[in-house]
């Protein structure tokens, strides 16, 4: 069993487990696909990787190298694309509630757009901006009620979600009225994310819609961002679409919409995260004990919630396999569950599988976004190497944690002092 011509045995053997791996050919065809195919004759695209799925200095310089566009949610994801290098002309700043650093520290690198959440926020990045004689573009995030139908927690569009401005109300109003010769802030557009891990093609034409008849009501053309949040295969039951096919089917869209309104526009932008990077990840563990209570058995595992939180906070489903057994009968019903103290820390229920003994390894499919991001040092466990596969060549991107890294930031002679 391998990736990218790799075993998977002797990564786990090299590099010691729980291990994340990423096949790079599979995030760069993917990243290709859609740069091929987010394409108009009519505007300018841009396809921006949604660093929050996974940023690495590893993945930012692949993205780079690519020639994607970067969004980035925080200062830390903004010094990583610091970090390789990264075209800040390419960089979007979203978030809902930016501090003040960090939006100094945006404008001295001079990144391409802030993508402004609220009024208090556009006044605050006009007034930085003035004090570092800086001009800045804006995009307004706007929360258009759209229901992708995902889980409650990654559906950021209904109109009660934390993000963003309702179209018609004072908030956004009073944005719109702000703009002046004076102001250090440039209007450039509207931007809407309607949810992630999300396959309702028609979830997406009803935002292009309301998108559109907003953006109508100025002659001057404008930045479209139409957001992330494409679907990805966790198990069978997701059928995502492919993404050639997603990019035509969303571009050709656009253009009706536009077509309709007689409106134009001057960009048009997409920000997939998951859909770049969950596919091509997975997570290798070893099974240490197995354990068989009257309802149920379990294979436990020497990760767990804290290398993936998705099923304990989404009740996320997932795929996996025994290494070197996958063509083995799956006569076991199993649990494979983590080691933290927690009831929850359940990877996956009830899957069937092959016998497994300890020693054997489990390879869970599709962890690559929002896994190794989502991770912590709850109960002081160390997150896992990271190691990216190209062409039959493994290498590390990120380290494994030592225990030492667990207290690197600990103050030693304070607490003595209490
Ligand atoms: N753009 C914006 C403004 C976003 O908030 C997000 C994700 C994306 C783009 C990228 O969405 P994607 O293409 O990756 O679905 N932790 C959750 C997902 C949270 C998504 C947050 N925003 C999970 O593990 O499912």
């Amino acid at each position: 069993m391998s990736i990218s011509h790799v075993d998977l045995n002797a990564l786990a053997d090299k590099y010691g487990t729980p291990l994340y791996l990423y096949d790079q050919n599979a995030m760069e065809d993917k990243i290709d696909a859609y740069l091929d195919n987010f394409v108009s004759d009519r505007f300018e695209t841009q396809v921006l990787y949604a660093s929050k799925a996974f940023s690495c200095k590893g993945m930012i310089q692949l993205v780079k190298q690519k020639g994607m566009s970067l969004d980035v949610v925080s200062g830390g994801e903004l010094f990583v694309a610091q970090q390789v290098g990264f075209d800040m002309k390419k960089v979007y700043f979203h978030g809902n509630n930016k501090s003040a650093d960090e939006i100094e520290f945006a404008l001295s690198l001079d990144v391409s757009t802030i993508v402004v959440d609220n009024y208090q926020e556009l006044l605050l990045v006009d007034k930085l901006a003035k004090q570092l004689g800086k001009k800045i573009k804006v995009l307004f995030r706007l929360n258009i009620g759209v229901d992708a139908h995902t889980h409650k927690y990654i559906s950021t569009a209904l109109f009660e979600s934390k993000f963003g401005m309702m179209p018609d109300s004072k908030a956004f109003a009073d944005c719109m009225s702000y703009f002046s010769d004076n102001t250090n802030v440039v209007f450039d557009g509207i931007h809407c994310h309607i949810g992630s891990q999300v396959f309702e093609i028609n979830a997406y034409k009803l935002a292009i819609d309301k998108m559109v008849d907003i953006i109508s009501q100025w002659s001057k053309p404008l930045t479209l961002n139409i957001g992330g949040g494409f679907g990805v295969r966790y198990t069978d039951e997701d059928k995502p679409i492919d993404t050639a096919e997603l990019c035509k089917m969303l571009i050709d869209y656009v253009h009706k919409a536009l077509d309709d309104k007689k409106v134009k526009i001057n960009k048009l932008l997409i920000e997939p995260g998951r859909s770049i990077v969950g596919e091509a990840g997975s997570t290798i563990y070893t099974v240490g004990f197995t354990k068989q209570i009257p309802t149920k058995s379990f294979y436990f595992v020497d990760g767990g919630m804290t290398d993936n939180i998705r099923p304990a906070l989404y009740q996320a489903k997932y795929d996996c396999d025994v290494v070197g057994k996958q063509n083995e009968p799956k006569t076991n019903k199993v649990t494979i569950a983590g080691k933290c103290c927690e009831s929850g820390d359940l990877i996956i229920e009830d899957v069937m599988l092959p016998d497994a003994q300890s020693g054997d390894r489990i390879v869970v499919y599709t962890t690559g976004a929002y896994g190794y991001s989502m991770s912590s040092n709850y109960n002081k466990a160390t997150t896992p190497a990271v190691v990216f596969v190209k062409d039959g060549n493994a290498k590390v991107v990120i380290k494994r944690q030592t225990y030492q890294d667990l207290v690197a930031n600990d103050v030693d002679d304070e607490w003595s002092k209490l």
